[in-house]
């Protein structure tokens, strides 16, 4: 349910979701465990970030000083070049401020940016925050955006589900360092998979029990079970955070157990009853769970996509996906016809089941 209001949202163009403050901390809070001056003397851009809404920009603000930050920059995108149309009322916050416009409080995007104390209470925080209208919309694609781009050190945003792939290789053009949330489905994605096969991209340390939940001025649209009536917030099963940051997680190697006592003693009936199955026309066997991976089987092995929430570049090898083999791009292929008329995946009954095919390191 949830997953399909994701693609939902994504068909209707919803952009407007809003990450919680302690989602942002708990995955920030991986990478400095990892590497506790990881944000120190650096530039952090948040493209997609209105510091009136986002927690993004909160949360950095608030911890400017503790992370050793040199700059952070915000923008946010013009009300009027939003897909989705609510009525605006800008905060008291901008109509108090001698900036204020009525042109450009709809038509321009703003900046802020935090670099000093500007309030002189001897310290920097989120008060410190000094903003201007920028001169177009703040669209990230825009020229004025990319200068922000190239000037900074790391991109942190929710971007646009919309736009996810072409976010990525905005960030991927300028080699920036980055972390995103985003839908799992674009694991399946040929430019994003490529990245991650390569081992220039992973999974963050993830949202608590996998289930992000946001904000939007549409919450009330989604079905109960994914829209909360008391929080006003809905959940989402399907999305993680993607970075090229490194953190603690994916050195941490998945405890398995052998083949044969895997055949012996898996919690999955089907792996008891039927062992570990060869596909039809790939040499590599078929592992429906991540938990069910054998520890000590060299040949590959098709696994979920889920897989990479758990995946340690030190364990395992990423060998490729049901595209690439439809493709023949792997050397190994043996037929392209994924049984019959359907062309890609692992099938099972009427499901097609996408797969990562990995190989264990020795
Ligand atoms: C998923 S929301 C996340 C907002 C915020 N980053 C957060 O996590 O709370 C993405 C935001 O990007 C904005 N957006 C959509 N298209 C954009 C574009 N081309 N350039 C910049 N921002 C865009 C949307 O209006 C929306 O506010």
């Amino acid at each position: 349910m949830a997953n399909s209001n994701l693609t939902n949202a994504k068909n209707a163009k919803n952009d407007e979701f809003y990450t919680q403050y302690h989602d942002i901390e708990k995955e920030i809070n991986a990478y400095l465990e990892y590497n506790p001056n990881v944000f120190k003397d650096k530039t952090i851009l948040m493209p997609c970030d209105d510091p009136e809404w986002s927690n993004f920009t909160k949360f950095f603000a608030q911890n400017f000083e503790r992370f050793g930050i040199k700059k952070l920059i915000s923008t946010s995108y013009a009300p009027e070049s939003k897909n989705y149309k609510a009525v605006y009322q800008p905060t008291l916050f901008e109509i108090n401020d001698p900036q204020f416009d009525e042109y450009k409080t709809v038509k321009n995007g703003k900046i802020f940016t935090l670099t000093r104390d500007k309030s002189g209470d001897g310290k920097i925080d989120v008060n410190d925050l000094e903003w201007s209208y920028l001169e177009g919309s703040g669209d990230f694609k825009s020229k004025e955006i990319k200068k922000l781009r190239d000037e900074s050190d790391i991109i942190i945003t929710n971007p646009p589900f919309s736009l996810f792939r072409e976010f990525l290789s905005w960030i991927i053009e300028a080699d920036k360092q980055f972390v995103l949330i985003g839908s799992m489905n674009a694991i399946t994605y040929k430019e994003i998979f490529a990245l991650l096969k390569a081992d220039k991209m992973w999974l963050g340390n993830g949202f608590k029990a996998g289930n992000a939940y946001f904000a939007s001025p549409l919450s009330k649209d989604y079905a109960d079970g994914v829209y909360n009536k008391e929080t006003g917030l809905v959940k989402f099963r399907n999305c993680c955070w993607y970075t090229n940051i490194d953190h603690g997680k994916r050195h941490q190697p998945l405890a398995l157990m052998s083949m044969k006592d895997n055949l012996k003693f898996s919690k999955h009936k089907d792996i008891k009853e039927n062992g570990y199955q060869n596909y039809d026309n790939y040499n590599a066997i078929e592992v429906s769970y991540t938990d069910a991976i054998p520890s000590d089987y060299d040949g590959i092995m098709g696994v979920p996509i889920s897989f990479l929430d758990k995946y340690s570049p030190e364990q395992f090898e990423i060998v490729g996906n049901d595209y690439e083999v439809k493709e023949g791009k792997l050397p190994e292929i043996v037929n392209l016809n994924w049984k019959g008329k359907l062309d890609r995946g692992y099938i099972n009954g009427n499901r097609i089941y996408s797969r990562i095919l990995i190989k264990r390191k020795k």
